[in-house]
């Protein structure tokens, strides 16, 4: 495509109230002033306006539903004889989907991690216990185990931004995408959207670049569509894509009965849940808003809400959102065709560096100083008419790396993989030894390629040694 001249940059630019990107325009090499040009061309001058009205500058841009009640759910495990029945189908039909290859693992892996104070792509965090692979290398190893179970080429999708691409790739290069096959691994790009000061006028980051961030996981449904990634799927013959984020090592990537459910149900998006750990954790809350499966923020359910309790004791609004969904490839098609992936814009105040307009210095703010607009692929939820909810163990499949310390720490999910293996083998009949508050008394880690699931245990049993207290063991 051609880039779009100066005056005529200028005059979409003042149109929107959004002259001042040219502010230094007289001190740019030709080479600076083609690369701001580029990017102005990429802004998405019809929609700005509207969302410096509705949302940079209004503080709560988003209704926040006040008729609703709670999800229904399937539980973790069948209630009932017809429950047990249906589950049973459900598991059939989600393993005859992964023997056929008509599923793909997607992991979006687009965001920064600043919290967790880690440098580089998260996927690269070290966090198993004895051999401190690597996020993006668990995953990998579960791919590979995955196809060899199900004796089909699983693709991997990995959804990255433009703050991690390049090191993404270079991870995947350096590591010969981890024996999976180059081709059947597809890495690709989220879009991003402008940062604005209070008044809604867009920052720059340098004098000739604008600054932008990642428009959210929601961005992926988007971007599936835009890389070219979707209809390749489709050439492949892919039908769901099961989504995870980078940095749950805990979660099943590919689970045959929420595929299964999924599938019998015809929904387009569905969703593993919680039971929540106490009423205001810091989740989201599976909601029915007018029929339809609704994600309400932790910070928009009001706490007389969170704290309602059934007769019985449980939560009424008891389901936290974990963010592992099936997404049906035709669902996300539909939403491309149907609406250009509109999903509300969420707004963050955060401190955005940038350059003084006034002195050309650049600032490095100390206090929030503007807004960054994102999406969030839960709010895609009440698009689909119908859409299921597998609730799953926290200890089974969910010990995020968020924080460098205490709650969602490296400490935490570490503790928490050795306790998952100690639990299968247990099942499996193996003796483990525990301590007096009963803990795991040893270290263990089992590779992807041991068992994916404790069902899986029984068929190495044999490579497992006598555990003593104290002992290290890796099992793979
Ligand atoms: C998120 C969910 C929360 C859920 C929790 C489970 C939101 C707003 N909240 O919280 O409901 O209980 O996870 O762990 O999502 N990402 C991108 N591109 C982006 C932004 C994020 O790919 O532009 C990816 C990240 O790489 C990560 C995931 O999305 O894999 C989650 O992002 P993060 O910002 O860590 O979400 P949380 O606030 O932890």
């Amino acid at each position: 495509m051609k880039t779009i001249d100066s005056d005529k940059a200028r005059r979409l630019l003042e149109g929107i109230g959004q002259g001042h990107l040219l502010t230094f325009w007289g001190e740019l090499t030709p080479e600076q002033r083609g690369r701001l040009l580029e990017q102005i061309q990429q802004l998405d001058v019809r929609n700005i306006p509207r969302w410096v009205r509705e949302t940079v500058k209004n503080e709560k841009p988003l209704v926040v539903p006040t008729e609703f009640e709670p999800a229904p759910s399937y539980p973790p495990v069948p209630q009932t004889p017809e429950q047990e029945k249906k589950y049973a189908q459900a598991k059939q039909i989600g393993e005859k989907l992964l023997r056929e290859g008509k599923v793909a693992g997607f992991v979006v892996a687009g965001g920064q991690g600043t919290r967790l104070g880690f440098d580089g792509p998260k996927g690269n965090y070290p966090v198993s216990p004895i051999k401190k692979k690597t996020l993006f290398r668990i995953f990998a190893e579960s791919v590979a185990a995955a196809r060899k179970k199900y004796g089909a080429v699983l693709p991997w999708l990995i959804m990255t931004s433009p703050l991690n691409h390049k090191e993404t790739v270079e991870t995947f290069e350096v590591n010969n995408y981890f024996g999976l096959g180059k081709d059947t691994v597809f890495l690709f790009q989220q879009g991003t959207l402008p940062n604005f000061d209070f008044e809604g006028r867009i920052f720059l980051a340098e004098k000739d670049t604008i600054a932008v961030s990642p428009d959210g996981h929601g961005g992926s449904l988007k971007a599936l569509y835009s890389s070219g990634v979707l209809a390749e799927m489709k050439k492949l013959g892919v039908e769901y894509l099961s989504y995870w984020q980078i940095d749950n090592p805990l979660v099943q990537l590919f689970d045959p009965l929420f595929l299964g459910l999924h599938v019998m149900e015809g929904a387009g998006m569905s969703s593993k849940a919680l039971i929540k750990a106490h009423p205001l954790e810091k989740v989201g809350n599976f909601c029915l808003v007018n029929g339809r499966v609704t994600v309400i923020e932790y910070s928009d359910l009001p706490d007389e809400q969170a704290r309602r309790r059934n007769p019985d004791g449980s939560l009424v609004f008891e389901l936290g959102s974990i963010a592992i969904h099936i997404l049906s490839r035709e669902f996300v098609e539909r939403l491309n065709a149907d609406g250009d992936f509109a999903l509300p814009l969420h707004r963050a105040v955060k401190k955005i560096p940038h350059i003084d307009l006034a002195t050309g210095k650049k600032v490095n703010p100390d206090k929030p100083c503007g807004i960054k607009l994102e999406t969030f692929i839960f709010d895609a939820l009440p698009l689909s008419e119908k859409s299921v909810i597998l609730q799953t163990i926290r200890s089974e499949e969910f010990a995020p790396v968020k924080n460098a310390s205490g709650e969602d720490s490296p400490a935490v999910t570490e503790r928490m993989m050795i306790e998952r293996a100690a639990s299968w083998l247990e099942k499996a009949g193996v003796k483990v030894p525990r301590t007096t508050d009963g803990r795991a008394d040893c270290v263990l880690e089992m590779a992807p390629s041991f068992a994916l699931t404790a069902e899986d245990v029984k068929a190495n049993i044999h490579k497992v040694p006598p555990i003593r207290p104290g002992d290290t063991v890796y099992l793979e």
